[in-house]
This record gives C-alpha cells, sequence and structure tokens, in this order.
C-alpha cells in the first residue's frame, strides 16, 4: 500500500493566468523591454484605479518609500516617525536617507500607529511620519494629517499592503499625500518585483519621474543627468503583467474578500482572535490573514504543528525596533513600543490568497482548532 502524501498549502500565491502571459509575451516579441509605451499605461490604469491624479511605477515599494521621503525632503539628523508593527522597509528607508527612525506604538484593535504616540514622538527634529496600512487595513489619516499640518510635517502612506483599501469612502491613494504601493507577488496585485506612489501633486510627480530614471530632466538627453537619481524604474515586463493584473482587479479583492469571511465562519469558536472587521470610516482590503493567539500559547510548537499538517504558517510581524541591526544601531530594547511587542508575540499568518479552496481552508481550521485544544 503507498502512503498519499498530504498536498502542501502554501502562505500565499499569486494569480497569473494566461491574460497575463499574453501581455508579458508581446512586451518580449516587441523588443522595447523598458522605457516603452506599457510603462505609462500601467501608471495609468493603476492611477485611474486609486482615483490618484499621478502615478509613478517603481522597482520595489521599499524604491517607492525611499523616493517619497526624498520628497519630503528627509535628511541627516531628522527624524521620521512610523510604526514598529510593519515591514523593514517602512523604516529602513529614513535611514538610508541619514535619518533616525522613530517608534511610535500602534493602536491595539487595529495595528496600526495610535495618533496619540504619534504626537507624543514629535519633537522639533521630525520632519515625516510614515503612516502604514498594515494588513490592508487604513490607518488614522485625518488625525495623522492634522498632526503633519500641526507641527509642518510631510505624510506619506507606506499603502504596500493595501491596494483596493478605503478611508472614509475614499480608496487609498486618492486623500492627496504621496501613498506607495507594493507589487511582490504576495501582495494583491504583483507585477513580480515593483511598485508604484501615487500623488495629487504635478511637481511631485515630476520629480518622482526623475529621480526614478537616475535624475534625468524630460528636457535631458541619456547622458545627462540634472540630480542625483536612482534606478528605480519598472521595467515593461513587469509592468504588463501589472496591466493583466489590474484588469482583473475587481475580482481578485472580491476573492480575497470571500476568502477572509470564510474563514470568519471556519474560525468561529476556534481559540484564537479574528483580524479586526470593517467600519464605516475603514475599508480593509485583504492582504494577508493573521489571527492573534491566546496568551501563553507556544506559537512556534502551533507553527511546527501545522507545518508537520503540511499548511504553511508564519509568525508575523515582528516588532521592527527589536530587529537586532535596530538593537544595535539605535539600542532600542523591549518596552518601548509595548503595545507592538505584545502583539508581535502572539500573532500569526495563516494560508491566505484569492482562490485559496474552501478545502484547504477547512483544513486550516481543523489543523488550528486541534493544534490550540
Ligand atoms: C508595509 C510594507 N511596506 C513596504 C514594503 C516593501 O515593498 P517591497 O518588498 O516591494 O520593496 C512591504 C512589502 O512587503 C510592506 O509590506
Amino acid at each position: 500500500m503507498t502512503v498519499q502524501a498530504v498536498r502542501q498549502i502554501g502562505l500565499s500565491a499569486p494569480w497569473i493566468d494566461e491574460r497575463d502571459e499574453e501581455l508579458v509575451l508581446e512586451v518580449l516579441r516587441s523588443g522595447r523591454l523598458s522605457l516603452g509605451p506599457v510603462g505609462p499605461r500601467f501608471e495609468e490604469l493603476l492611477a485611474e484605479a486609486v482615483g490618484a491624479p499621478y502615478c509613478a511605477a517603481v522597482s520595489s515599494g521599499t524604491a517607492g518609500l525611499h523616493l517619497a521621503l526624498r520628497l519630503a525632503g528627509v535628511g541627516e539628523g531628522d527624524e521620521v516617525i512610523t510604526s514598529p508593527y510593519s515591514f523593514v522597509a517602512s523604516a529602513n528607508v529614513a535611514i538610508y536617507e541619514g535619518a533616525t527612525p522613530v517608534f511610535a506604538d500602534i493602536d491595539p484593535r487595529t495595528l496600526n500607529l495610535d495618533p496619540d504616540a504619534v504626537a507624543a514622538a514629535v519633537t522639533p527634529r521630525t520632519r515625516a511620519i510614515v503612516a502604514v496600512d498594515i494588513f490592508g487595513y487604513p490607518c488614522e489619516l485625518d488625525a495623522l494629517r492634522a498632526l503633519c499640518d500641526e507641527h509642518g510635517l510631510a505624510l506619506v502612506e507606506d499603502a504596500c499592503e493595501a491596494l483596493g483599501a478605503r478611508y472614509k469612502g475614499r480608496p487609498l491613494g486618492s486623500h492627496g499625500h504621496p501613498a506607495v504601493f507594493a507589487f511582490y507577488p504576495n501582495k494583491q496585485i504583483t507585477t513580480g518585483e515593483g511598485g508604484a506612489v501615487t500623488t495629487a501633486s504635478a511637481d511631485e510627480h515630476e520629480l518622482l519621474v526623475s529621480l526614478r530614471n537616475q535624475g534625468r530632466l524630460e528636457t535631458s538627453s541619456w547622458l545627462q543627468h540634472g540630480r542625483l537619481g536612482f534606478n528605480y524604474r519598472l521595467d515593461d515586463l513587469s509592468a504588463a503583467l501589472g496591466i493583466g493584473q489590474l484588469e482583473k482587479l475587481g475580482r481578485i479583492l472580491a476573492g480575497r474578500r470571500e476568502v477572509a469571511d470564510r474563514y470568519r465562519e471556519l474560525l468561529a469558536g476556534v481559540d484564537v482572535e479574528l483580524p479586526l472587521a470593517d467600519d464605516a470610516d475603514h475599508e480593509r482590503s485583504w492582504f494577508v490573514y493573521v489571527v492573534k493567539l491566546p496568551e501563553g500559547v507556544d506559537r512556534d510548537a502551533v507553527v511546527h504543528r501545522l507545518a508537520g499538517d503540511g499548511i504553511a504558517c508564519a509568525p508575523y510581524l515582528p516588532s521592527i525596533h527589536l530587529q537586532s541591526y535596530m538593537r544595535e544601531r539605535y539600542g532600542f530594547a523591549e518596552g518601548l513600543c509595548p503595545v507592538s511587542e505584545a502583539t508581535s508575540a502572539r500573532t500569526m499568518a495563516i494560508p491566505f490568497h484569492a482562490r485559496l479552496p474552501r478545502e484547504d481552508q477547512e483544513r486550516v481550521a481543523a489543523a488550528l482548532r486541534s493544534a490550540l485544544q
């Protein structure tokens, strides 16, 4: 008798179909692999999808955040306030510019920056706030915007996990300040690697386009550079994939919502805290499905147990200030952001993507229930 192997259930999966293949092949066959017509078309469609006047595609979300801090004029000696409960890039980009990342604690309900903690962290050296929409849940944009206005700070939105989310009825990306999106394969849409910055300012857009293209000016020829820039361009193969993805954005977002709703049903009665539901001001775009384990549960043992059942899970997210390089560089330690630290100790991502079959979700729910009993 043969023993049948357990089918593995991965943490995430992109939605790639024949249309994506066709669009990428078209570019490949055209011979124009960068700076062709496909990049601007992708930018147009993305701007339209989020209701932004301008959109600049870039090579990653990190590149987009870096350029957004350049727009904000962040430099040596400045401080940039951000969330500790995020991906490291939200803070790293401040360091790239010679600034110091300052972590304000999060709200235990939304897992996004707590505006009161941000207010308390403002000093005369603060230059910008990088507001993160963690797990696709919109952060408190109005309160953070008011703080920025009061203290003359720049607001940069790290919407890398939140394409399609809405704050007070309007899509993220359409609120005026620069917002950054990311398209790594676990995101709502993917371009392989890639990202984009939206803004309502023509001047900011012009600067972004120059900075991502080695500081070339609109008027300059290929080897003339008007400022110090970067190669943060998105190539046309990636942009073509992005077009295919945007064409089905509605289906992708609806699929992810359906899978999230089904988890809510299947995990009822399992001893975990589920992600916060939407309210009138906050409409999440589902990125990952993160549950909070009860206090005292050995999370590593749960992850190990589910891995044994062929189910990928991950401790998610560690607090940025407690990463080894952050501790070494700035002397950050436990106790700096207690809410973030307590959340990091208990949260775990379970398999999640737009086309996750119900039977896989049932397996995940059953395994989690049994691991916690
Ligand atoms: C909140 C957040 N910020 C920034 C990034 C960086 O994006 P990228 O990996 O495309 O550089 C990510 C990506 O994982 C993210 O989740």
